[in-house]
Parts: structure tokens; C-alpha cells; sequence
């Protein structure tokens, strides 16, 4: 892909991979990796610490205004900071996890952080993965990608990141886990997680990152090369 400005959107269920595929894709493309849950996670990971109540709609709202997100490259690594402090791996604990849904479901909030991941992609050049960026985010963006797999497969896949991580849970904690993430995701009043219009679902239950990775390029490449033959900026002749 020659132009390097192109918004690659991806959404999709817990566990279907996006900050694998995300992160892969963006170092093919030479692409900056936004994972947007991240900013979520740590207005939660924020609130928690500052001991309010996760309803205080005015505190929270507080909380979010003042706060700097930003997302570098640290040691080869897209890192999220937070106010100046990296914060990637302090987000990601089960607390956290477990709370996230009173700052996802708070319509301010997400008005928030819809308006940062636009100022964030607004010059392109971004794959960025969540809930609601091919729907809310960027309605607009060149591409938009649905990434799902089973329940089943997407609970082993966390099972097994894990089991890495040396955190303890079993498989079907998990699992029943990633089945309420789902309801709450799919079901809440504000952007809930649906395909985007003119997006494209990929099932990669029976796929390897590597796999995902090659047909999201192999759509991008046949889209683009369609768009430019249509705008007639492309030019072919013979067979
Ligand atoms: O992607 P991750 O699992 O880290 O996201 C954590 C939670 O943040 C999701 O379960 C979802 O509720 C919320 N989220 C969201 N919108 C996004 C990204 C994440 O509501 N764009």
C-alpha cells in the first residue's frame, strides 16, 4: 500500500485476537498500533486508585478531561501512557477487567474517548482495534475488519496467554467470563459492539495470527486496487 494514511479498523469480542492481529499488521504496514481498550482499562485503573465510586458520573468525567493518553514506542513496544506513566501492564489486571464496564457503559465518557482516538488516527497511518471504531470512532475509515472465533476457542487462547503471564484461572472461569464481556459488549445502550456497515468478517477460530494477518492484507490489497481502478487512477492493459 503505497499511501500510508489509510484508518485500518478493527472490532471484534474479547478474545478474538485484534491486539494480536493489530500489532502484526500495523509492523507490516509501518502503521502506528492503537489499542483503544487500553484507554478504557486505564480511566478504570485511574478511578480505582483514586478510591471513588466508579458511578460518580462528575468525578469520573473530571477524570477523564484531565487525563493525557498517550501511545509510544518503547523498547520495539507500542506502550500506552498515562499522564507521563506507562501504564500497559498495570491495566491489565482482572480488578480491572472486572470494573471496566461502569466506564464503558458511561455515555460521557465514551464521548471522551471517541474525540481522543480521533485526534489520535486523525492523520492516518493507524490500525486501530476495539468495540466500536468501525462504528463510532471511524464510520469513514478505508478499511474495517469484524474479528471473530468461538466463545470456546477465544477462552483457550486466554487461557493460554495466561497461563504465559503466570496468572492463575481456569479454563472455564474464563470462558464464562468472556461470555459476560460479550453480553455487556453487545448489549449496552451506548456503541455496542456490532459490525460496522461495509465491513469484513473474518471467523479465525481455525486461523493462525500469520493467517489473519495474510487475508486482512490480501482484502486490503483487492479493495484498494478496485477503489483505484474505479477513481480511474490506475490505468491496465492486455491480460
Ligand atoms: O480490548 P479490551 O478487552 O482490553 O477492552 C476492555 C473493555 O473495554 C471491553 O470489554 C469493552 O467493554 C471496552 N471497550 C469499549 N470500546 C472500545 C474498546 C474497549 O467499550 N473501543
Amino acid at each position: 500500500m503505497k499511501n500510508k494514511s489509510f484508518v485500518i479498523a478493527i472490532d471484534g469480542p474479547a478474545g478474538a485476537g485484534k491486539s494480536t492481529i493489530a500489532r502484526l499488521l500495523a509492523g507490516k504496514l509501518g502503521y502506528v498500533y492503537i489499542d483503544s481498550g487500553a484507554m478504557y482499562r486505564s480511566i478504570t485503573w485511574a478511578a480505582m486508585r483514586a478510591g471513588f465510586s466508579l458511578q460518580d458520573d462528575k468525578k469520573l468525567v473530571a477524570l477523564a478531561k484531565k487525563t493525557k493518553l498517550c501511545f509510544k514506542k518503547h523498547q520495539r513496544q507500542v506502550k500506552l501512557f498515562m499522564n507521563g506513566k506507562a501504564v500497559t501492564k498495570a491495566i491489565r489486571t482482572p480488578e480491572v477487567t472486572a470494573n471496566i464496564c461502569y466506564i464503558a457503559d458511561n455515555p460521557r465518557i465514551r464521548q471522551i474517548m471517541v474525540k481522543l482516538q480521533q485526534r489520535i488516527g486523525q492523520h492516518g497511518g493507524i490500525v486501530m482495534e476495539g468495540r466500536d471504531i468501525g462504528t463510532k470512532v471511524f464510520p469513514a475509515a478505508e478499511f474495517k475488519f469484524y474479528l471473530d472465533a468461538s466463545a470456546q476457542e477465544r477462552a483457550r487462547r486466554r487461557f493460554l496467554e495466561f497461563k504465559d503471564r503466570g496468572v492463575k484461572a481456569s479454563l472455564s472461569d474464563i470462558l464464562k467470563d468472556i461470555k459476560i464481556r460479550d453480553h455487556k459488549d453487545k448489549t449496552r445502550a451506548v456503541s455496542p459492539l456490532k459490525k460496522a456497515r461495509g465491513s469484513i468478517v473474518i471467523d479465525s477460530s481455525k486461523m493462525t495470527p500469520e493467517q489473519v494477518v495474510g487475508k486482512i492484507l490480501e482484502k486490503i490489497k483487492a479493495v484498494d486496487s478496485s477503489r483505484q481502478r474505479r477513481a480511474g487512477i490506475e490505468r491496465c492493459a492486455g491480460s
